[in-house]
């Protein structure tokens, strides 16, 4: 789960978000709204939004592609970093909590840039690849179930260009990448999606520890 940085204590938490992060009003309210839900933990931090936000500017992302939208914090995030003209393909199996992002995208004057996509995510990046988008992307972040990250991750290499990013989120899952005791399927997964990343000489890697840990994987 990503919605704080893995190990700060609290009170440098604060701190960080206090000094590292401008949060639009549209993107706080977002993220005040999603904190009433079960899974509101599911949503990217702050601090990570706030980084992508330089990151996508850094690298100039105009053409984007998302894994897992949730309530659409990440997608906001993407959609106010980007220019206009610029598109997100954003992918996810629930109209319900899609339905909440919608709101907010429309508010922000933005939902024009995204094409959101309802179905398992594995067929919608087929269906992408089908429609010829070998190469389209600037940027790829995969932040959906874990059990199929290698697979989006095959895909994304596919759809990102040369020289374009894929991020993915949760690559540090609570510690428990790190702990032999943890067997269940989205721990073992994570494991060796990390495994096959760390090995994979298509990319250039970094693995940072924010949020719940991320991969940057640069294609070559
Ligand atoms: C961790 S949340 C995404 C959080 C989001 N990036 C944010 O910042 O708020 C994971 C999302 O993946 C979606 N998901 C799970 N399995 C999926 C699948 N097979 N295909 C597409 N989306 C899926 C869930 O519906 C959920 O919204």
């Amino acid at each position: 789960m990503s919605s704080q940085t893995l190990g700060l204590e609290p009170r440098l938490r604060d701190y960080l978000v206090e000094f590292g992060v401008r949060e639009p009003d549209v993107l706080r309210r977002l993220r005040e709204r999603t904190a009433a839900l079960p899974d509101s933990r599911m949503q990217i931090s702050p601090e990570h939004g706030q980084f992508f936000h330089v990151l996508l500017r850094l690298i100039g992302a105009a053409r984007c592609l998302e894994v897992g939208v949730f309530t659409g914090y990440s997608t906001l995030v993407t959609a106010l970093a980007i220019p206009d003209p610029g598109t997100i393909t954003a992918c996810d199996i629930s109209r319900e909590w899609t339905d909440i992002g919608r709101e907010f995208w429309r508010e922000a004057g933005v939902e024009q840039k995204i094409d959101l996509r309802l179905g398992p995510a594995l067929e919608t990046l087929d269906g992408l690849l089908a429609e010829g988008r070998e190469e389209a992307y600037d940027f790829a972040f995969i932040d959906a179930d874990k059990e199929n990250y290698a697979g989006y991750y095959e895909r994304a290499v596919r759809l990102v260009r040369t020289g374009g990013l894929i991020a993915v989120d949760n690559t540090l899952w609570s510690g428990q990448v790190a702990d032999p005791r943890a067997q269940d399927t989205a721990t073992v997964a994570i494991r060796e999606f990390n495994r096959l990343v760390a090995a994979d000489d298509r990319v250039e890697i970094s693995l940072l520890p924010l949020g719940d840990g991320l991969t940057l994987a640069r294609k070559l």
